[in-house]
C-alpha cells in the first residue's frame, strides 16, 4: 500500500518538475519565476488546488511520442486571493517553450467552463511560443477553443491576462479578448508578427522590446492597462485589482472593512481649482482625497493621460472613477481619451460597478489629425458607454463643462442619477473667448468692447447655476464636502433598478 502511496508522490514530484531543473534555471536566469512559484505568489497560501496534472499531450509526430511531460505546458486549477475564488492557469515556459498544444488547450477550457459555471474570475498567466508546431491545426483549433470561451465569458466573470513572456501571433487575441492585460518590463512581449517578419515586409528594422515590450503596449498602444517592474510585483498587483472585482455578473463587489470616516472634510479641496481658469492642476488629488484611504487602483495610467481611468472604494464598496486631467491636453476628450474611459465605462457596467465622473473638460481635441482618424466615431464610443450604463452614475463637474463633452461625460442627460457641481463650475457651449469671436466677430478691433462682451459671457456661464436653475444640476457642492456628498449619493443608489430596451445587442461605434 504504501509503494502506491509514494508512487502518486514520487509522479507527482516529477509533474512539479516541468521541463526539468536545467530549464528551471534557464527561466530563473531571465529573472522569470516559474509557472507554479507564479501561482505560489497569486494565490492565498496553500489554497491551490490542481487539475490535470498527470495530462499529456497525444502527438505522435517528429518523435512527440517520446518527450510526453506531465501537464503539458500549463498548470491549471482553483485557489482564493483574499478568501475569494479565481481560477488560474499559468503556462510554462519550460514544456515546449510553453507552447498550446490539443490538450494544452484543453486544460485551459476545462478551467474556462468551471469558471463560468461557479462563478469567478480566470487569471491567465502567459508565457508560451504560441501555436505548438509539431501539433499543426490541432493546435490552431485549440486556441480558437479559448477564444470562444474568451468571448462567451465576456461580461459574465472578469478575465485577467498577465503576460509574463512571449506572447506572439494569433496568441495574443486571447488576452486581447479579456478585460486587463498587465505586463512585466523587460521580459514580457506581444506582437501579431515579430520583428524578423516586419523587416522582411515592411523593412522596418525593431527589437521585441521595441515592438511589443510593456512599454509600446502600456503607452503607444494601449493593449496593455499596466506594466510592472517584475514578476512579483505584477502578481501583487492582480491580488490588489482581484480585490475591487466582483466573481462574476450575478454578484456585487466585495464590501471592504473601511477606517475611513465617510464624512471627512477635506478644505484643501475648497483651493483646488486656481483663479486663473487656465492653470492646470492635478485630479488625481480629487480622486485620492475622496476615496476610502487614499486607495486608488489606476487603469491604463501612461496612455491618454488626458483622462483618468481607475477603481477606488466609497464606504467599503467598489466604485470606479473617470476624470479628466487637466495637467494633459488641458483635459481636452480625444480619440485616445474616449476610447481608453468607454471601456472602462463599458467594464463597470458589465460588472455593476457604479461610476463616479469627475469633470474638468474644455471640449474635443480639434485638428486634422482627430478628424482623419475617426474622433467622431471614438468620441461617440464614450457618449454610447455613459448613455448606455444602467450602474449608479454621480457626477461632480469641478471647473470646465463646455460642449458635446459636457453631454458626454455622464450629464444628466445621459440617465446621470446625481449630477453636482462645484461652485467653481462653468457650463457652456463654450469658453468665453471663443463665444465672443464667434458672435461678435464684427467688434474683434474694438479691445474694450470686447473684454466688456467676454465679462458678460463670463458672468451669466461661467458658473453653474444656469444649469442648477434648469435641474440639469441637481445640487452645487463645496468642494471640501465631495467625499460626503457622494458617498451618500451612492448610498441612496444601492437598489437602483434600470433597464434598457431588450434588443439582440446593441451597435456601439466601433
Ligand atoms: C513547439 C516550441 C515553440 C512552439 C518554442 N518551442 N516555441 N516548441 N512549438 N511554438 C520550444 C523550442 O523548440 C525550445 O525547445 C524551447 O521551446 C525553448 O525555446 P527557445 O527558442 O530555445 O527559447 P527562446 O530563445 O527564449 O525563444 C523563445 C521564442 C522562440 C521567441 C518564443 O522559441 C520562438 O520564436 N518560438 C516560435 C514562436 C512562433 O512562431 N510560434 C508560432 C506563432 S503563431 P528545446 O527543446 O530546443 O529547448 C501562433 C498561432 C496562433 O501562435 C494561432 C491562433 C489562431
Amino acid at each position: 500500500m504504501r509503494d502506491i502511496l509514494q508512487e502518486l508522490e514520487t509522479r507527482r514530484d516529477q509533474a512539479r518538475l516541468g521541463g526539468g531543473v536545467a530549464r528551471i534555471e534557464a527561466q530563473h536566469a531571465k529573472g522569470k519565476l516559474t509557472a507554479r512559484e507564479r501561482i505560489e505568489l497569486l494565490l492565498d497560501e496553500g489554497s491551490f488546488e490542481e487539475f490535470d496534472m498527470f495530462k499529456t499531450h497525444r502527438c505522435v509526430d517528429f518523435g512527440m511520442q517520446d518527450n510526453k511531460p506531465y501537464g503539458d505546458g500549463v498548470v491549471t486549477g482553483w485557489g482564493t486571493v483574499n478568501g475569494r475564488m479565481v481560477y488560474v492557469f499559468s503556462q510554462d515556459f519550460g514544456v515546449f517553450g510553453g507552447s498550446l498544444s490539443e490538450t494544452h488547450a484543453e486544460k485551459i477550457c476545462k478551467i474556462m467552463d468551471m469558471a463560468m459555471q461557479n462563478g469567478a474570475p480566470v487569471i491567465g498567466l502567459n508565457d508560451s511560443g504560441g501555436a505548438r508546431i509539431q501539433e499543426g491545426v490541432a493546435s490552431l483549433a485549440g486556441y480558437a477553443d479559448v477564444f470562444q470561451r474568451n468571448i462567451e465569458a465576456s461580461g459574465v466573470i472578469p478575465q485577467i491576462s498577465v503576460i509574463m513572456g512571449p506572447c506572439a501571433g494569433g496568441a495574443v487575441y486571447s488576452p486581447a479578448m479579456t478585460d486587463f492585460i498587465f505586463m512585466v518590463k523587460d521580459s514580457s512581449y506581444m506582437f501579431v508578427t515579430g520583428p524578423d517578419v516586419v523587416k522582411t515586409v515592411t523593412n522596418e528594422h525593431v527589437t521585441a522590446e521595441e515592438l511589443g515590450g510593456a512599454l509600446t503596449h502600456t503607452k503607444k498602444s494601449s493593449v496593455a492597462d499596466g506594466a510592472f517592474e517584475n514578476d512579483v510585483e505584477a502578481l501583487y498587483e492582480v491580488r490588489r485589482l482581484v480585490d475591487f472585482l466582483p466573481l462574476s455578473n450575478g454578484e456585487k463587489a466585495p464590501v471592504r472593512p473601511f477606517f475611513d470616516d465617510v464624512a471627512r472634510v477635506e478644505d484643501s479641496l475648497d483651493t483646488l481649482i486656481p483663479a486663473n481658469p487656465n492653470m492646470p492642476y492635478d485630479m488625481k488629488e480629487l480622486i485620492t482625497k475622496v476615496a476610502d484611504e487614499g486607495d486608488f487602483f489606476e487603469i491604463q495610467e501612461a496612455f491618454a493621460a488626458n483622462i483618468i481611468t481607475g477603481f477606488i472604494r466609497l464606504e467599503g464598496q467598489t466604485v470606479g472613477v473617470v476624470a479628466n486631467q487637466p495637467m494633459v491636453l488641458a483635459g481636452c476628450l480625444d480619440i485616445d481619451s474616449s476610447r481608453k474611459a468607454a471601456r472602462f465605462v463599458r467594464f463597470c457596467d458589465a460588472f455593476e460597478i457604479p461610476l463616479l465622473t469627475f469633470v474638468d473638460v474644455p471640449g474635443f481635441l480639434p485638428g486634422t489629425g482627430q478628424e482623419y482618424n475617426g474622433v467622431i466615431k471614438h468620441g461617440a464610443k464614450l457618449l454610447f458607454a455613459y448613455g448606455e450604463a444602467t450602474v449608479p452614475k454621480v457626477t461632480v463637474i469641478t471647473r470646465k463643462a463646455y460642449g458635446g463633452a459636457y453631454d458626454v461625460m455622464s450629464s444628466k442627460h445621459l440617465k446621470g442619477d446625481f449630477n453636482y457641481a462645484w461652485p467653481t463650475a462653468e457650463i457652456a457651449v463654450m469658453g468665453a473667448k471663443g463665444a465672443v469671436e464667434i458672435l461678435y466677430r464684427a467688434e474683434l478691433g474694438d479691445a474694450q468692447k470686447i473684454a466688456a462682451r467676454t465679462a458678460e459671457y463670463e458672468d451669466r456661464f461661467a458658473n453653474p447655476f444656469v444649469a442648477a436653475e434648469k435641474g440639469f444640476i441637481d445640487e452645487v457642492i463645496q468642494p471640501r464636502s465631495t467625499r460626503r456628498r457622494v458617498s451618500r449619493a451612492f448610498a441612496s443608489l444601492r437598489s437602483k433598478k434600470c433597464s434598457m430596451p431588450m434588443k439582440k445587442h446593441n451597435n456601439i461605434p466601433l
